[in-house]
């Protein structure tokens, strides 16, 4: 009894303590903007990009980056983006703590987006894993490393939606689906920011770009985005909404207009729903020169207004337009804008520094033997490799091609992405090195001498190989090498052709109209096939591609996406066996272009067919039907699903579904059971499947397991056109299954 009092009495102080240590954070941030002039204030809310060489802070001799060095040390700049390095950041920050008036520390942002310097696989890849705790682990493991560089923030995770595998930026979200995209978002905030914000090993992450960037009118980067109440409630905001409950403490708006107005001075979105509505405590960031932009949006006059309409909405912080560092303070004498808005960004500013724990040591994440114990520590190439394998997905596999036999095989490897050390590591690695990546080849062949491996080329996928081209050259012309690659093909018993995109043909600003095989890897691939047809195509890509070829031709077929540094190895691991692959996709890969935007989750129309005639909702020329539907992947052993049971419990208000599955094939392995649900009459018509709950099942081969999910009204309503949450009471067809394409289903009455 006594020692309960006691362990109350403990937890009661510390409780207390607690908040007590916030409310002191908070009068600490008012005291100190009490004594901010109105320029420092505005500092505060001024980011710049680097402009330091990488070997420390000598400010080149042009008047603009001595005005950046100047401004610096006259507490004019709250926040840097694009240093990193202990001893870099470091000097920078003593500029700012050591030369200002009041000596307010820095913030150092860098897009950690896929590991730092152990690249990880591209976020849409590690989506394809549906593995929460390994996404969570790869976060974890970029904040300690980029923390170690001295950063305390990361521009992520992107949790853009998305239906259109045009869009260069895919690569770097969750895919298509709310549901996943907003575990995703949990997953991806928890694991850069830890527990405790003040840990020299944690970011402050950033959910951006807020809101509706996904949705670019024709897959064209930075393009308007036109949507629907109905979209933008349950299909775009979800993750964000969930990033923000689990604590992210910033935003990023975004460069798109959303239904007319840029997203950065979209006063609705920031100021009224994610600062009103949703109570979000921390800052919003704008996107790199996104305020300016708003003038050739055509919705600012000119600077000075841009900057007016942007702080009116929401906008804490500019990110590299310069205008609140030169307009605000002429704004808020003419009477343009309040002091008001410019104290709120501030303290919310000051408070994540604070947080961050800048404040009590504006140096501690700057220690450079830590910095070179941590960057590439072993653990974290094992962290990297292990979520490398969780996101291989396998497409196809007829005829049991796969896994490879462990002796007395030839197998060619073939392809301009066999041998590619870059390609893998994807576009947005700012953090890495180059050519760090173990290629298919280097993996492949380590990994078993007992077969007999020879590499070819075959075409080279692009022109030159520059280390960050805006648009690479793709090779249209130069067969050389093609003919090598038949021969070795001919005489080989199996060949592993790899093929896809080069690393640079995704990403920002990275659209395309054409989601084929770039350059000449189709004739390739054609070619090939003629002289030997065990093929076991690996694609390397950062988009759904739609290969309607490959895919009636190729036995097998493995999406490798970009894996990062340990590519090589975990192809090898999965192609030989010794892993099972269990990754299913997070987007829908479709048949041809002319299908996009195509997605799983879509509304019935009042005429859904299929019909033996012309007036339905579909194409003359191409079936309704993707390539590869949301949430296929293939496993080595094959599961089945039985005894599906719901039960309605109305007293609280929970649906449980049950569920048997079993695995019925020659091997251990892995299977993602989903669920969707199909909410059948509602007030805002839904779609005909919406995911609303997946479990990952390690199953011996034989074994059978039961699961059980449970639905509540969270699950069950949606979100009305006002942007209210509702549940309507009413018929749903409950879906379980292997995929999207599900394999059980009931129709159920809930109501209560
Ligand atoms: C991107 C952001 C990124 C920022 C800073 C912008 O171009 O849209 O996602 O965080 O640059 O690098």
């Amino acid at each position: 009894m006594k020692k309960g009092i006691l362990i109350f009495t403990l937890l009661f102080c510390s409780v207390l303590l607690f908040m007590n240590m916030d409310v002191k954070k908070k009068d600490k941030v008012e005291e100190l903007l009490s004594k901010m002039t109105l320029e420092e204030k505005i500092g505060q809310m001024n980011q710049y990009s680097s402009f330091f060489d990488a070997t420390g802070p000598a400010p080149k001799n042009d008047g603009y980056q001595k005005e950046r060095y100047e401004h610096i040390k006259n507490g004019l700049v709250g926040s840097m983006l694009n240093v990193r390095g202990a001893k870099q950041v470091r000097e920078m920050q003593k500029i700012a703590v050591e030369n200002s008036r009041l000596g307010i520390p820095l913030i150092f942002g860098f897009d950690v987006i896929h590991g730092h310097k152990t690249v990880f696989p591209i976020p849409l890849a590690e989506a394809a894993s549906w593995d929460l705790e390994a996404i969570q682990n790869g976060a974890r493991v970029a904040a300690i490393e980029a923390a170690a560089e001295g950063l305390n923030w990361t521009f992520a995770p992107m949790v853009d939606i998305s239906r259109d595998a045009r869009w260069g930026r895919v690569m770097e979200g969750a895919g298509e689906d709310p549901y996943l995209g907003s575990q995703i978002a949990i997953a991806r905030v928890t694991g850069f920011q830890g527990d405790d914000l003040s840990a020299n090993n944690t970011l402050a992450a950033c959910a951006k770009h807020f809101a509706g960037y996904g949705f670019a009118e024709s897959g064209k980067d930075y393009n308007t985005a036109d949507v629907g109440t109905s979209t933008l409630y349950n299909v775009i905001l979800p993750p964000f909404k969930a990033a923000k409950d689990a604590g992210v403490r910033t935003f990023m708006n975004s460069f798109n207009e959303l239904n007319g107005i840029p997203a950065t001075g979209d006063k609705y979105l920031q100021r009224d729903l994610l600062k009103g509505k949703w109570n979000f405590k921390g800052f919003i960031v704008s996107d790199w020169g996104s305020i300016g932009e708003m003038i050739a949006h055509g919705h600012a006059a000119d600077g000075p207004h841009a900057a007016e309409l942007a702080l009116r909405a929401g906008s804490d912080m500019d990110m590299e337009s310069h205008l609140y560092i030169h307009q605000l303070k002429s704004l808020i004498e003419q009477g343009k804008a309040k002091e008001a808005h410019i104290d709120e960004a501030v303290k919310r500013i000051l408070q994540v520094k604070m947080d961050l724990g800048l404040f009590d040591d504006p140096y501690k994440y700057c220690d450079e033997a830590r910095e070179k114990e941590l960057i590439y520590h072993k653990d974290h190439r094992a962290a990297a490799l292990d979520m490398a394998k969780k996101s291989i997905v396998l497409l196809k596999n007829e005829g049991n091609l796969l896994p490879l036999k462990k002796e007395g095989e030839s197998i060619a490897i073939i392809g301009p992405l066999a041998n590619d050390k870059n390609s893998p590591l994807g576009n947005w690695r700012l953090g890495s090195e180059d050519n760090i990546a173990v290629s298919v080849w280097e993996g492949m062949s380590e990994y078993n001498k007992s077969n007999k491996l020879e590499l070819a080329q075959g075409v080279r996928l692009i022109d030159e190989n520059p280390n960050f081209p805006s648009h690479v050259k793709i090779n249209y012309t130069d067969k050389n090498g093609m003919d090598e690659a038949v021969k070795l093909a001919k005489k080989s018993d199996k060949v592993i052709l790899v093929l896809g995109e080069h690393g640079y043909q995704s990403g920002e600003g990275r659209s395309r109209s054409d989601i084929g095989l770039p350059g000449l890897q189709q004739e390739l691939l054609e070619k090939i096939h003629a002289v030997n047809p065990n093929i076991i195509l690996v694609l390397m890509n950062g988009r759904p591609l739609a290969l309607p070829w490959a895919d009636e031709n190729v036995p097998a077929i493995v999406e490798a996406w970009q894996l990062g540094i340990e590519t090589g190895n975990a192809v090898a691991e999965v192609l030989y066996g010794d892993y099972n692959p269990s990754g299913k996709l997070p987007m829908t890969f479709p048949r041809d272009v002319g299908q996009v935007p195509i997605y799983y989750n879509y509304k019935n129309t009042g005429r859904p067919g299929p019909k033996n005639e012309v007036f339905w909702s579909h194409y003359t020329d191409m079936t309704n039907d993707p390539l590869y539907h949301f949430g296929h992947g293939l496993s080595y052993t094959t599961f089945k699903y039985s005894n599906l049971k719901t039960s309605i419990n109305k007293e609280n208000k929970k649906v449980t579904v049950e569920i048997t599955i079993k695995n019925t094939g020659d091997y251990d392995g892995t299977e993602i059971a989903q669920l969707y649900i199909r909410d059948k009459v509602a007030t805002i018509t839904r779609p005909v499947k919406e995911l609303k709950g997946f479990q990952k099942l390690e199953l011996k081969k034989g074994e059978s397991v039961n699961h059980t999910f449970t639905l509540t009204e969270k699950e069950l309503g949606y979100f009305d056109n006002q942007g209210e949450f509702m549940f309507e009471a009413g018929d749903f067809d409950i879906m379980v299954g292997g995929s999207s394409k599900t394999e059980l289903s009931e129709t159920v009455n809930i109501a209560w």
